[in-house]
Order: C-alpha cells, then sequence, then structure tokens
C-alpha cells in the first residue's frame, strides 16, 4: 500500500540542508548522542527489531550483520559505508549524499559504536563530484564541532570518518572487490570465508554496509526498533520500515521517493513515476536494478502455501504485490536496490537484453573463467541476434551458458548478470523466436532500453 513518508527524505528540498546548521536545527545528532549513552548491545539489538534489511541488494537484515562483529584481543574493527551505487538503474544513494551528508555522518557514529568500530570508509563512486565533495565538507564540519573525533560529541568515544573514491568500476560495489580496492589492491572480489565481519578490512573485522542501510540508522534509535519496523506492510515478515525507491526508463515522472515498505510496483510506476508516456503500454519492469530478472504485467501470483509471504496475494497481479525482499525473491526476482527500471512496448526485449550484457561483458572483473569467458560469449551471441543473424539454437546456448555460470564464481556477479539473461529468455520467448525469423525486422523502431 502507498504510504509517503518523509523520514530519510525530511530534509530534502530544506534549503542548505547539506549544512551542520540545517541539519543540527531539524535535529539533527540527537540520535547519536541517544545511542552513544546506550550500551553497544542495546543499539544492535534496536537495529535487530526494526527489521532493518540492507539496502545495497542482497537484503540482508543489518541488525544481524552487525552482531557478527566481536570484539578482537589485538585489531580495530570498521564500518565500511558502500557508496558505489553502481548498479544500472540505481541512483538513491547519491541523493542522500548530496542533500543529507550529516545523516550519514550520523549513522556512521550510530553504527560504528554498534559494532564496536572507531573508523569509518565511506567508498564513494569517483564520478559523482558533489556526493564527494558534501561528504568532505560535512566530515570538516563535524570535526569542527567535535561531533567526530576522539571524543564524538563529548562522549567518551572516539569516531571518525573518511572518504574513499573508487575509480567507477562495478565489480568495486561488491564487498569483497571494495576491500580489496580500499586497500590499494585490484578490485577483484575475495573468497569467503573468511567473511568481513572476521577478516575484512585491512585483516580486521569489518561491517560493510550500504550507505541507506547506515542513513537509517538515526531515525531507528529515534523512533526505537519496533515503531520502524512497523511502518512496513510486510513488518510480520521481517522487512520493516522505509525506504528509498527509485524509479527510471519509460514512465513520465522518473526520481527517487521514500515510502513505507509495502509499497507495490504498480504504485511506484504510476502513483510515484506518473505511468507511462500517452500512448505505450507496459511491456515489463526490473524491480530493483539490473540484476534482477523481468516481470511482466500480465504475470499473476500462485501460491498455495499459507506461510508464503505472497499468500495474501494467491491470484492477483505480480504488479500489485508489496516490494519487499522475500515477496519479490518468490516471485523469482529480487528487491535488490528497490530501483525499478521501466520498458514500455516501446522497447525491444531483445535489445534490451543486449544492452545489458554489453555492460556485465564490459565489467567482469576476469577473475573466475565461467565469468571472464561466459559474459564475452553470451555477448558475441547475441551480438549476432541483434544483427539479425540469429540462430533458434543460438536461445538454447545463451540459456547453458548462463546456467553454468550461475554458482560457478567467486562473487554473486556471475548470479546478477546470468538471472536477467535467463528471465528475458524465459518472458521473452515469443518475441525473440520472431525476431530472429524475421532477421529483426519485427523490432524494427523499437529502443534498446
Ligand atoms: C557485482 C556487485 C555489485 C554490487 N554493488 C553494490 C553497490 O554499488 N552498492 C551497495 O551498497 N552494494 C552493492 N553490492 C552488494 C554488496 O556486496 C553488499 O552486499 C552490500 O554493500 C551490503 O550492504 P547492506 O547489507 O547494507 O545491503 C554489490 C554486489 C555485487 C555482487
Amino acid at each position: 500500500m502507498l504510504k509517503p513518508v518523509k523520514i530519510l527524505t525530511k530534509n530534502y528540498g530544506v534549503p542548505d540542508s547539506h549544512t551542520l546548521a540545517v541539519y543540527q536545527a531539524n535535529g539533527g545528532y540527537k540520535a547519536a548522542r541517544k545511542a552513544l549513552a546506550m550500551t553497544r548491545e542495546a543499539v544492535v539489538d534496536e537495529v535487530k527489531k526494526a527489521n532493518l534489511r540492507g539496502r545495497g541488494g542482497a537484503g540482508f537484515p543489518a541488525g544481524v550483520k552487525w552482531s557478527f562483529m566481536r570484539p578482537h584481543p589485538t585489531k580495530p574493527a570498521y564500518l565500511v559505508v558502500n557508496a558505489d551505487e553502481g548498479e544500472p538503474g540505481t541512483f538513491k544513494d547519491r541523493t542522500l549524499m548530496e542533500l543529507d551528508p550529516h545523516r550519514i555522518i550520523e549513522g556512521c557514529i550510530i553504527a560504528s559504536f554498534g559494532i564496536g568500530a572507531h573508523v569509518a570508509y565511506i567508498y564513494v563512486r569517483d564520478e559523482l563530484h558533489l556526493s564527494k565533495e558534501r561528504l568532505w565538507n560535512a566530515i570538516k564540519e563535524a570535526r569542527a564541532a567535535g561531533i567526530l573525533g576522539p571524543k564524538a560529541l563529548g562522549f567518551d568515544y572516539a569516531v571518525d570518518v573518511f572518504v574513499h573514491t573508487g575509480a567507477g568500476a562495478y565489480i568495486c560495489g561488491e564487498e569483497s572487490a571494495l576491500l580489496n580496492s580500499l586497500e590499494g589492491k585490484r578490485g577483484e572480489p575475495r573468497l569467503r570465508p573468511p567473511f568481513p565481519a572476521q577478516v575484512g578490512a585491512f585483516g580486521c573485522p569489518t561491517t560493510v554496509n550500504n550507505l541507506e542501510t547506515i542513513a537509517t540508522s538515526p531515525t531507528i534509535i529515534e523512533m526505537g526498533g519496533e515503531e520502524f519496523s512497523k511502518l512496513s506492510e510486510l513488518h510480520a515478515f521481517g522487512d520493516g520500515g522505509c525506504r528509498l525507491f527509485g524509479v527510471s526508463g519509460h514512465v513520465n515522472k522518473p526520481g527517487v521517493y521514500e515510502a513505507c515498505v509495502g509499497l507495490t510496483l504498480n504504485e511506484l510506476i504510476y502513483d510515484l513515476g506518473g505511468g507511462l508516456p500517452e500512448g505505450t503500454k507496459l511491456l515489463g519492469v526490473i524491480p530493483g536494478g539490473s540484476s534482477c530478472p523481468i516481470l511482466r504485467p500480465h504475470e499473476v501470483v500462485q501460491t498455495s502455501n499459507p506461510k508464503s509471504a505472497l499468500y495474501a496475494y494467491n491470484g492477483k497481479s505480480v504488479l500489485d504485490v508489496p516490494i519487499g525482499v522475500d515477496t519479490m525473491r518468490e516471485l523469482g526476482t529480487m528487491a535488490g536496490t528497490t530501483c525499478a527500471i521501466v520498458l514500455s512496448d516501446r522497447a525491444c526485449p531483445v535489445r534490451a537484453m543486449h544492452n545489458l550484457i554489453r555492460f556485465y561483458r564490459h565489467e567482469s572483473c576476469g577473475q573466475c573463467t565461467p565469468c571472464r569467458e561466459g559474459m564475452g560469449w553470451m555477448e558475441r551471441i547475441l551480438d549476432k541476434i541483434v544483427s539479425g543473424k540469429g540462430t533458434i539454437e543460438d536461445l538454447d546456448l545463451i540459456h547453458e551458458i548462463a546456467s553454468n555460470v550461475m554458482g560457478n564464481t567467486i562473487c554473486a556477479f556471475g548470479e546478477g548478470a546470468s538471472m536477467p539473461m535467463l528471465g528475458f529468455l524465459r518472458k521473452f520467448r515469443k518475441e525473440f523466436e520472431e525476431y530472429i525469423r524475421t532477421g529483426g525486422k519485427s523490432s524494427t523502431g523499437r529502443l534498446a532500453l
């Protein structure tokens, strides 16, 4: 159900919202003061009660992740904030960095205290120039005001925050590649175990969280975890609160919107995104960044399992299901970053899929053979299909390659690239066959995305 809120975005639109004066005038840093007066365990407990699922894509419960951090006898702990935001169609974290950088610093103080860290690194995609500038200025202001430093906000707890810039590689958003990049090494994913909570940045216990996840923690401390969780329609399924949603592609009002968890794709596309351009119809929607398999408007929920998060929506359109980590997973796709890409019937699914594989081939780090070779192979086959020289057997070959990449790579890039390929093939089989049969003429004039 559409419940627009202005919690994470409460300072959006306020003049000079990025400055310390405005942030504090609107109640900023009260939550960090409250957290620093609590015990570390109590802070983690609130985040657990909040049912805050990671906003970076995988949806892991943030409170549970924080509780994995155990004090080490000799090594420091680190917080690493993932602001690489490289997923195509995703542009929510940059709004927080540009419009409310102090909320991120406040989140860093709370999370650092919760996990026992004294240093937080924010890993920012290099081309986000305004984001970096706003973060640097906010850190400078916070240090000068004693908010950051050896006695953060006057408490006997040291916290400092540093910005580290990436160089625009999508793989560096993957948490273990990010850690390598942060350490000055080549941005290639690491084998796990050990997990970052044991061996993370510089060989020390580390929590990696998405930037929005961290920016949500002040609200949780302020409201209390349970109250925050109850904002969500999926509270009973362990998916709480409010979050940022993005919508782009063929809609009239693309942008970033805040709503309670429970918003449906129909509401995101039509109520918030302003619907599709006149004269066009919905072809499909990628719910949360390009790695999520596409959904089509005629698909209907089918489940007879009363324990399923989808049970209440049985028989309804998939577009009327609340967007949640588990609901989308049960539909065979993902909530991902909840930044949807909308395709109207002016888009050609064959060219759209070609467009995606070009991205994934370019961004594969090349460390794992199935991914390195598989991406290039699928791209070459799709080059052939798009140029009108494909065969029906090529479709089966793409299916086989994508299936063989899945589960055979060090990181989830392999799945993130293969799942949308399999999704496009399954959902648009007829269109692909028609394209091949007519040498592409069936798709004349249609767009790649
Ligand atoms: C190829 C790839 C790219 C990723 N890019 C990002 C990213 O840009 N930002 C992000 O927060 N998480 C990204 N992730 C997910 C991270 O690995 C990690 O799960 C996340 O930062 C954890 O934060 P969260 O639990 O708060 O969501 C990516 C994962 C993969 C496999």
